[in-house]
């Protein structure tokens, strides 16, 4: 196999994976799914995790390796115990299946291991798991967010909806999400992370707005 073998066979894999909890929460009638919360998500943390590497350098091998398994054990919403664990286990016992670079397991294995680990408990030496980290955690800011969060309801069908209920919790996930901002490991997430947020903050402000008539 060559470099392209292995992304392209893990990104099936994780295709799979999410597919098959995906088609329970968003069902269509021929018994496919109309959406896929966790491929959407580890998308877009490869979007930006590549974007984040042209700004601050780093190995794109063992990073995009690390951003398409880090959630392999987390395929939709509901949090199983451990999964960084467990995702970190099959790095180290399986990943040179697929032709990776064996000298760059170790590596992948820890950015994996370490993606939920507590803010800023990384050593700068572990540029990588870094990348991954701000990255993952870039993903859940801004517009992008507020999608999810109503992509997601169909998983919680006893949660009753209406708009005031949609932008209260708006307002919650965006208070969550500001916290982080400060946090990230890189100048650079900070500031899209603060841009992101600035867009978050108007939209939820309009949308109060709009719901109050003013
Ligand atoms: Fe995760
Ligand atoms: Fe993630």
């Amino acid at each position: 196999m060559n470099n392209e073998d292995w992304l392209f066979h893990i990104r099936k894999e994780l295709e799979k994976i999410t597919r098959n909890v995906a088609v329970e929460i968003w069902p269509t009638p021929d018994g496919k799914c109309y959406f896929n919360y966790r491929l959407e998500h580890v998308r877009q943390v490869e979007r930006d995790a590549r974007w984040l590497l042209q700004a601050v350098g780093g190995d794109e091998d063992i990073v995009i390796a690390a951003v398409w398994l880090h959630d392999r054990y987390q395929p939709q919403l509901a949090k199983p115990d451990h999964h960084s664990l467990l995702a970190a286990e099959w790095v180290r016992e399986h990943l040179a299946e697929t032709g990776f670079p064996v000298e760059k397991i170790d590596a992948v294995a820890y950015a994996v291991e370490k993606h939920s680990s507590p803010i800023n408990s990384l050593p700068e030496s572990a540029h990588e798991a870094r990348v991954l980290w701000d990255a993952d955690k870039l993903t859940k800011l801004g517009p992008l967010s507020f999608v999810n969060m109503v992509a997601v309801m169909p998983a919680y069908p006893e949660h009753a909806m209406n708009y005031g209920e949609i932008v209260r919790m708006a307002k919650d996930e965006l208070a969550r999400r500001k916290e982080l901002v400060d946090l990230f490991y890189f100048p650079v997430s900070r500031e899209r992370a603060a841009q992101r947020i600035a867009a978050q903050e108007t939209f939820v402000h309009q949308m109060r707005k709009d719901l109050a008539g003013v």
